[in-house]
């Protein structure tokens, strides 16, 4: 059977106190609501369609409307669940089951929506909503079932009785419907309720009542189901997700000595027999090779690494590492360092915008700038590629088996020719050729006995 999505999206999350709308909120690196889109995606939704409305340029902004083909409902005003769905009608096919689900909820898998689709195929419902039993369910629309257990309805808190509120089943706020008994339903809603509000929730009773099936998926989901309302919530929910991904890195053979100060977002990849020390943060589309050694304390981000590479106390992002390499402590590599295989970046280094050859070093307190270096080049301590002139950025390139003694300055556009070695403090400001070896620097002078003299 074919299934498509709504994900509620339009509300605003007061509870936030926020600027930014509550599904835009970041949770392991990845803004809520996509949490909720790639599940969905993962269950093989044809079509996915996002409610928005409070915010809706900054919630519609988090997609790139090519690749993530998802499509939007406006809802201007939020006159509640229902009234949201509604606004979906025209662009889900009346024939196919639809999805149901807030945006709010990323710990959502992709498990948990199929057993909900499992339990509405197999019980022919045209309505299926997804429940679970919670200690305390307070502020969650309770599922009433009458005396044979069946579905009856579902009551929202702020409408319940004292009796219904000890009722420990609750909606999840997840459904499956066939969505042609769905929107049929909809048109019937009213808002005689406590909060004035069309309530998703009644069409499941209004189906019920015209003696169409109603299943409930009751699951041990507690977790996937939780919604996110302020930002003690948030955190909770960043703890689970990165728990998760800590624990399928450690499943498939990476080192993580403690997971609890180990921070990697969903998409980043690591490889076997990696071992990621303490205070280690991973993050967005990076990727890390085996056997490598990260941390501790060393931040990551969008960056590659290779294989056998060891990286402590240091911050990369966007850089590009290749096997074997060496880095830190406490190196800098900025976007577009580029590292070539078993190269050495040592303490107090910055790298930018650079690519570095294959066994070069830069070992000690340099900058180095939109420059190209050679195969085994050497960089003495101190050294500062000038790059700026206060209006362009100029290139350095420093060839195969170059030598730059200790605190040179290259003042760029410069060429430091192949196997050309520079003498130490010098400030080169001209190409040196091939094998030669480039001294700028006054002659050191003795004055005799100056300290005797003195006295
Ligand atoms: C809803 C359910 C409740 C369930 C709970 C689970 C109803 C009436 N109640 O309550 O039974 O236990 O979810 O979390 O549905 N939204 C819109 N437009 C609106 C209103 C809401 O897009 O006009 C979106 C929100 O952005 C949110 C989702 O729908 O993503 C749920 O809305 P919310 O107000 O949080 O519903 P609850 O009161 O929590
Ligand atoms: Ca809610």
């Amino acid at each position: 059977m074919e299934y498509e999505a709504v994900i509620l999206a339009a509300g605003k999350g007061t509870r936030m106190r926020s600027e930014i709308p509550k599904v835009a909120h970041q949770v392991a690196g990845k803004p809520m609501v996509l949490h909720v889109v790639n599940a969905v995606r993962a269950v093989g939704a044809g079509k996915i369609i996002l409610v928005v409305g409070h915010g809706r340029e900054q919630v519609q902004s988090l997609f790139d409307p090519v690749a993530d083909a998802v499509q939007f409902a406006l809802q201007e005003e939020q006159l509640g669940t229902g009234h949201a769905l509604m606004q979906a009608q025209e662009m889900v096919n009346p024939d196919h089951n639809v999805l149901v689900l807030p945006g709010d909820t990323p710990l959502l898998q992709a498990g948990t929506l199929a057993e909900l689709m499992r339990v509405h195929e197999e019980s022919g419902a045209a309505a299926t909503v997804l429940s679970t039993r919670m200690e305390n369910p307070y502020g969650y629309g309770r599922i009433v079932r009458s005396e044979d257990g069946t579905f009856q309805r579902i009551v929202e808190e702020k409408d319940a009785s004292e009796e219904e509120k000890s009722i420990q089943e609750i909606n999840s706020g997840m459904y499956c419907f066939k969505a042609r008994e769905a929107f049929t339903a909809l048109k019937n809603l009213s808002t005689a309720n406590a909060q004035g509000e069309y309530y998703l929730t009644d069409i499941l009773e209004l189906l019920n009542q015209q003696g169409q099936k109603v299943a409930v998926c009751l699951l041990d989901a507690g977790e996937d189901i939780y919604g996110i309302n302020d930002r003690v919530q948030l955190a909770e929910a960043e703890k689970i997700l990165r728990r998760r991904k800590n624990e399928a890195l450690m499943r498939s053979g990476v080192t993580i000595m403690d997971p609890a100060s180990t921070f990697i977002d969903l998409d980043v990849e690591v490889g076997s027999d990696t071992v990621l020390y303490p205070f280690t943060i991973l993050e967005g589309q990076t990727r890390i090779g085996s056997r490598c050694m990260i941390g501790p304390s060393t931040r990551i981000r969008d960056s590659i690494i290779g294989s056998d590479v060891h990286i402590e106390s240091s911050s990369i992002n966007q850089a590009s590492i290749d096997d074997s390499c060496n880095i830190g402590p406490f190196a800098y590599l900025r976007p577009g360092a580029q590292l070539g295989p078993k190269v050495k970046i040592g303490d107090f280094v910055e790298v930018k915008k650079s690519k570095v050859g294959e066994g070069s070093k830069i070992p000690h307190l340099s900058y180095v700038g939109d420059s190209i270096l050679g195969k085994e080049v050497n960089v003495g301590a101190g050294t500062i590629t000038c790059n700026y002139d206060g209006t362009n950025k100029w290139q350095t390139i420093l060839e195969d088996g170059a030598f730059i003694g200790s605190n040179t300055n290259l003042v760029a556009p410069v060429r430091v020719g192949s196997h050309a070695t520079t003498g130490a403090g010098s400030t080169i400001t001209r190409d040196v050729p091939d094998h030669a070896l480039a001294v700028e620097r006054a002659e050191q002078k003795h004055i005799q006995d100056w300290k005797l003299r003195k006295e």
